[in-house]
């Protein structure tokens, strides 16, 4: 046995295997297992990135069920695939990954369905396994009842003597609370080691565990590193524990918010996913949804039961409740809704101010822009302090296709009218409430584009006049107006 130069242990490459080819049945599901999302990333995507933010040199994935999907969902994360047609356990799975190794750095085995394993943790496994110059290290953990796992049986001296799966294990074993999370991290030497795996068990598997007594026999030290907090290997087997893994995760993620210095009033009531960026004295009320690329600056708040997705909301904006945003962009101080839906292509300049039920898409609203109520704004550019009165339709849609419009700054669109697209309205112009606009209107001048008003005189007294009698029994403040006259 070589003994490991401990300077070069701590820039020694690390691979990655991440053994994600199982069937996962209990899931009872069309979708792999494995592809199913915690806070919004698919289970094995939180190995992968795991194993990214450690730095490792390569990440094989070894897939099995499903494998087209869960190789098309990792596809551009820079991470290889190695194909298990046959589920003949742990130990063969490494040897699939292990194949095209270098077969000069340590090797880290994940799983693809244990989705709340932190850096912070892998790190220090991987820490201790260097220090120690170990040949082998298991990830353990201690459960007061860990049925279902491997046990770690420990000689007399303490020293980790093997592990035991749950079928095969004695009584006394079964009593053994230090369980095997399926987590190694291994010397260069484990592909060559792993081919002597048998599947002589009662499972007839490979078991990748059996490699800890090949490691022995060669004389190699294996040891255990405890988990402070098992809860990080849990698995999710099924929705329910799915479900336990989301509320883990949205607790580690609304814990470190607010560590950050982000206001969350009912952290248990709100779904962040870790890739949303929010910055310091941010206020979440209770039910708000934050997912994708989202970004949230410094002092902005967001209204309870909105859902903002691949946004960006401006320092001190304001997202009044049950908004729904979705690729849009907010600008410094502006206000949206309540009721709001924002759509691809928003883009708010500072200060707008978009009020109840108005929807907008692939729309540029300027600076001091306001749309305060009822309005479909689509396929179009407002410029700065343009107010868009009630009711306001931008008609894009002609039936085939959409056209774009524009409208200038400083213009006055008076409520209920309609811009028939493509138009353009030049500054400073007026529009006329209820107008359809089906001409361009030139800066500054007034459109007034509806019929001319005609009053008929004492029409309504001939109307009701000859309904007297239905009017007498069901409208008596009017049948008194009739009989004045
Ligand atoms: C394994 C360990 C057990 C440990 C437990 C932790 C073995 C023999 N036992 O048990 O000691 O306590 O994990 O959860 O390793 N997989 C493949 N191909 C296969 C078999 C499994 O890719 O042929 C993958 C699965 O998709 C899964 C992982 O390996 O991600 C673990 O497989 P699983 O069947 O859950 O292992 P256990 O029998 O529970
Ligand atoms: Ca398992």
């Amino acid at each position: 046995m070589t003994t490991p130069d401990p300077a070069s242990s701590q820039t020694r490459p690390l691979d990655v295997i991440v053994l994600a080819a199982g069937a996962g049945t209990r899931m009872k599901s069309d979708l792999p297992k494995v592809l199913h999302p915690v806070a919004g990333r698919p289970m094995v995507g939180w190995a992968v990135k795991a194993a990214q933010d450690l730095g490792a040199r390569s990440i094989v994935v070894v897939t099995g069920h499903g494998a087209e999907r869960v190789e098309a969902a990792l596809g551009g994360e820079g991470v290889a695939f190695a194909r298990q047609d046959q589920q003949l356990g742990t130990g063969h799975a490494f040897l699939c990954g292990a194949e095209g190794l270098s077969g000069d750095g340590d090797v880290l085995v994940l799983y693809g369905d244990t989705p709340l394993l932190s850096e912070a943790t892998l790190r220090d496994l991987l820490a201790d396994h260097r220090a120690e110059g170990s040949a082998m290290t298991v990830l353990t953990g201690e459960l007061p009842d860990a049925t279902g796992y491997g046990r770690i049986i420990r000689g007399a001296g303490g020293e980790v003597e093997r592990i035991v799966e749950e079928k095969a294990a004695s009584a006394e074993e079964k009593a053994v609370r230090e369980f095997n999370s399926g987590v190694y991290v291994m010397d260069r030497r484990a592909p060559e080691l792993a081919r002597r795996i048998g599947n002589d068990n009662a499972a007839q598997e490979y078991y990748l565990t059996d490699l800890l007594e090949l490691y022995r026999a060669e004389g190699g030290a294996v040891r255990a590193f405890k988990l402070s907090d098992p809860d990080e290997v849990m698995g999710a087997n099924d929705r329910r524990q799915l479900a336990d893994a989301e509320t883990v995760m949205r607790r580690r993620i609304t814990q470190n918010l607010m560590k950050e210095g982000v206001t969350i009033q009912a952290p248990d009531t709100v779904r962040i996913e870790d890739t949303v960026q929010i910055s310091r004295d941010v206020l979440l009320e209770p039910g708000v949804i934050l997912t994708g690329q989202t970004v949230i600056e410094s002092g902005a708040v967001i209204g309870a039961y909105s859902v903002v997705g691949d946004s960006r909301i401006g320092a001190g904006a304001i997202i009044k409740p049950h908004s729904v945003l979705e690729s849009a962009e907010v600008g410094a101080g502006a206000d949206v809704g309540p009721f709001a839906r924002l759509r691809p292509g928003t883009v708010l300049g500072e200060g707008v101010h978009i009020g109840n039920f108005v929807e907008t898409k692939n729309a540029r609203l300027d600076r001091g822009v306001k749309a305060g109520h009822l309005a479909y704004l689509g396929d179009v550019t407002i410029g700065t302090e343009t107010n868009v009165g009630a009711g306001t339709i931008v008609a894009n849609f002609d039936g085939v296709n959409k056209h774009q419009s524009s409208v200038g700054a400083g213009v006055f669109i008076g409520s209920n009218s309609t811009l028939i697209a493509p138009r353009s309205v030049g500054d400073a112009a007026f529009i006329a409430a209820g107008s359809a606009v089906h001409e361009d209107v030139p800066e500054g001048a007034m459109a007034v584009a509806r019929g001319k008003q005609r009053n008929v005189e004492g029409w309504s007294r001939r109307y009701w006049g000859g309904l007297r009698e239905k009017v007498d029994v069901k409208l008596p403040w009017l049948s008194g107006w009739l009989k004045k006259g």
